[in-house]
């Protein structure tokens, strides 16, 4: 990327040499985001983000009248855009999912109106990693002829992912997700698909997506794409999910009171959710960063109240155990001794909040 903050940076729309140099830098980079999707380059529309992509996926193609169906644990960059189409005369259906994260296709297929335009779900989860049926939903979207676009920023690069295997009109992906710079992503449209464009001027990206291209952060986007297309070519998921199981089995072992939230779904190898009784999950999450280890919630705060996460309250657990569930997430650089130290920090914190917590009932965690 640095060349192109500095001695490379000429305007991508320009016809002088400077511009042509950057203008291929960009085309490589989207034939290496292509590859990674196995789409055409001219299917990929670079974005500042998952966020934006998907608010072009919902906004491109929605307007008021119609109808639209999502899931209740997408990603807010999906769920408050089908919030704000509700404000705007559109009608939601949000299908559930079970115990285990999992939203069934028959839902989806039971929800179809005759004025549904755009059906949006997730391929992974960000908080569990569950992994949806989305080659199901993509058949009964287009067995009804309608459009169906899926959130992919946390599975591009972590499980192989295939635009016509999993039949969608549009799909996602977000480059800081994969290794890849931040404020950069891509919107994968089908050919054919008809998307309105969100920013209007120039005509960027084939009249998809106006304004000067982000040429350091583009070109981020595609090395990322090349490097995660070569791990999943030599199976590196596969050598991230043995570390996964190693850190939720030394946990489950080790601390008592602990439960894997989405266990037993198919999950992306990267990604591990894991509720600790009796805990509050933002104490752990200070207490463990102030030993080095970074891990989070899915937690929102919202006017100064903890709000639960809704992808675990959809999941059915209770608002308490919600907020007592930490997301554990592994990237390539990390080591088996890695896991290890983060097993015995974590054992040694959770002792030490349950010691201190008034409410905690220790015996009913140590039967
Ligand atoms: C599933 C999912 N969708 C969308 C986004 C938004 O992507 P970005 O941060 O690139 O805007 C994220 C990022 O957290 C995500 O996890």
């Amino acid at each position: 990327m640095r060349p192109y903050f500095s001695e490379r940076f000429g305007n991508a729309s320009s016809i002088h040499h400077h511009g042509q140099e950057t203008r291929a830098a960009v085309e490589r980079a989207r034939e290496s985001v292509a590859a990674l999707i196995a789409c055409k380059p001219s299917e990929v529309v670079l974005t500042s983000g998952g966020t934006e992509a998907d608010n072009l996926a919902v906004f491109g193609v929605v307007q008021k009248g119609d109808h639209v169906i999502s899931s209740t644990v997408e990603h807010h960059a999906v769920l408050n855009s089908c919030r704000h189409l509700q404000s705007i005369g559109c009608d939601v259906t949000y299908v559930p999912v079970n115990g285990r994260g999992l939203i069934d296709p028959d839902d989806v297929r039971r929800a179809l109106r005759p004025n549904t335009k755009l059906i949006t779900i997730m391929t992974a989860n960000n908080e569990t990693g569950v992994l949806q049926p989305v080659e199901g939903i993509g058949k009964i979207a287009a067995e009804a002829d309608i459009y169906f676009h899926t959130d992919a920023a946390q599975a591009t690069g972590k499980v192989p992912v295939d635009v016509k295997r999993i039949g969608c009109n549009m799909l996602s992906l977000s480059g800081h997700k994969m290794h890849g710079p931040q404020g950069i992503g891509a919107l994968f449209v089908r050919k054919g698909a008809r998307v309105q464009p969100m920013l209007w001027g120039g005509s960027h990206e084939r009249s998809r997506r106006a304004g000067t291209e982000n040429v350091p952060g583009i070109v981020g986007l595609g090395r990322a794409s090349e490097l995660a297309k070569i791990a999943l070519e030599r199976d590196q998921p596969a050598r991230m999910a043995e570390m996964r199981d190693q850190l939720e089995n030394r946990i489950l072992a080790d601390v008592k009171g602990t439960r894997v939230n989405g266990q037993g779904a198919p999950r992306v190898p990267n990604t591990s959710n894991i509720l600790f009784d009796g805990i509050e999950g933002e104490a752990l999450v200070i207490a463990l960063d102030l030993k080095g280890l970074a891990v989070s919630t899915g937690a929102a705060c919202s006017s100064g109240a903890i709000e639960p996460s809704h992808v675990l309250t959809a999941m059915g657990l209770a608002p308490d155990c919600a907020r007592a569930s930490i997301r554990f997430s592994l990237g390539k650089q990390n080591t088996n001794e890695d896991v290890e130290l983060a097993v015995s920090l974590i054992d040694q914190t959770v002792a030490r909040l349950r010691e201190l917590s008034p409410v905690y009932n220790k015996e009913a965690i140590s039967r």
